[in-house]
């Protein structure tokens, strides 16, 4: 990877202090963390390759792993959760075979959960590759997944 492609990490101030941030904004981008995006953290924040792991390692929310075609998050905001985000997540684990932080063998679907997808009155609330569905029923969650599946 170049390291132009770096560029959007601009916004944020090249200080150790960043580290998370930045490594944020690469997730948010990609979906994951490689080890092309360590090295190019490391070099932005000035820290060692291993700092820059440590941190993936410590903290839960960063994944190394690449998602799958398919990036499902469900989520588990305030709003999502009294109207039964958990049983979303139940149904949607049920049906692919996956756990939340999960990609199926075939590198189709990967599920996650998230804290808001800013859309509250529409909850419980699940997004596909940042498509929002909206007021889920086990009926049209278990939909949702098979039409993706056949695509
Ligand atoms: S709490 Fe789920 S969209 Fe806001």
């Amino acid at each position: 990877m170049e390291q132009t492609e770096y560029d959007y990490l601009k916004k944020i101030a090249p200080e150790p202090g960043n580290l998370i941030k930045g490594l944020q904004a690469i997730q948010a981008r990609e979906g994951y963390v490689s080890d092309d995006d360590i090295r190019a953290a490391a070099t932005y924040f000035s820290l060692a390759e291993v700092e820059v792991e440590g941190v993936l390692s410590f903290y839960a929310q960063f994944k190394r792993n690449p998602p799958g075609k398919y990036r499902i998050c469900v989520c588990d905001g305030t709003a999502c959760h009294i109207k039964g985000s958990a049983l979303i997540l139940d149904w949607v684990s049920t049906e692919l075979g996956i756990k939340a932080g999960e990609t199926d063998a075939k590198k189709l679907f990967s599920l996650e959960t998230v804290a808001c997808l800013g859309c509250c009155s529409l909850a419980p609330v699940m997004s596909i590759n940042g498509k929002v569905f909206g007021n889920l029923d086990r009926k049209a969650t278990v939909k949702i997944l098979k039409e993706h599946r056949k695509k």
